[in-house]
Parts: C-alpha cells; structure tokens; sequence
C-alpha cells in the first residue's frame, strides 16, 4: 500500500503547526478518555472497585467522550485533507490522497459504530470494563492511524 508521499511535502508553516496542534489535541483526548474514571484505572478494576456513585458518574459521561471524539475526529481529517489536496499536483485521483483518506473514513465509522453500540454494551458490561473498552479501541484507531499515515505525511513535510 502507498502510505508515503513524497509529493506532499514542505506544508506552509501554518499548516504544518495546525496538524501538530490537532495531534496534540486528539493525545490529549486519549488521556483524559485514559484517566476519565478512576475506578477503571487498576486493570484488576471490576464493578466492585467502584462506588455506585462512580458507576454512574462514569456512565454519563461516556457517551459526551464519544461524541467529543467524533467532532474532533471529523474536523481534524476535514483540515488534513485540505491541506493534502492544497499542494501542487495532489488532486482526489492521487493514489496516497485517497487511501488516506479512506483510512480517516473508516476510523469515522468505527467511531459511530462504538456510538451506536454504547448502550447495548453498557447493559452487558460494568463500568470499567466499558471504559477499558473504548479506550482500547480508540487508542489503537488512533495509533494504527498515525503509524500507516499521519506520521510519514509529517515526516515528508520537514
Ligand atoms: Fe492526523
Ligand atoms: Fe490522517
């Protein structure tokens, strides 16, 4: 698979500081999903780790972390798109633009899916465990991500 180009490179210093700043925040989001509820934290953590007043803090306030992810998702693949398409010679036909891009579409749709899915799998699972979960998924979205595509996007651009 082509997952580097050489054609996209030297980015205008503006845009170059908006994708690290967007990478910033998206690592920033995994923290806080990371450390959002302390009684998920200790990998041994089960129902009983947490107080049922903690149970129900955490609950709420997944599905505002889901849809937080998915603002900040869309919006950043939004800016690196742009900015792929903005230099010379890249156009939607360009083999690199496009499996890139296919890769920020599938990562939107398992971020919907792990949405849609939220309820179902709260009813099935304790809190930490569900907290685990999500995070696991959406860190590993984000790391595949970043290894296969953002990374050697970044690396041509210096
Ligand atoms: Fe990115
Ligand atoms: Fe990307």
């Amino acid at each position: 698979m082509v997952v580097h180009s050489k054609a996209i490179n030297k980015l205008a210093p503006a845009d170059y500081a908006m994708i690290k700043k967007e990478h910033k925040q998206l690592e920033k989001y995994l923290a806080d999903l990371h450390d959002a509820c302390a009684c998920s934290l200790s990998p041994a953590a089960d129902a009983t780790d947490c107080t049922r007043e903690q149970q129900t803090s955490c609950q709420g306030r997944m599905p505002s972390f889901l849809f937080h992810i998915i603002e900040l998702a869309g919006k950043h693949f939004d800016h690196e798109e742009a900015i792929m398409l903005s230099r010379p010679s890249i156009s939607e036909s360009y083999a690199y633009f496009r499996v890139h891009r296919q890769a920020h579409l599938d990562i939107m749709k398992n971020l919907q899916g792990l949405a849609d899915n939220y309820f179902s799998v709260t009813k099935k699972s304790n809190t930490a465990e569900v907290y685990r979960l999500f995070y696991g998924k959406i860190a590993a979205l984000f790391e595949e991500h970043d290894r296969l595509f953002d990374d050697p996007f970044i690396e041509s651009t210096k």
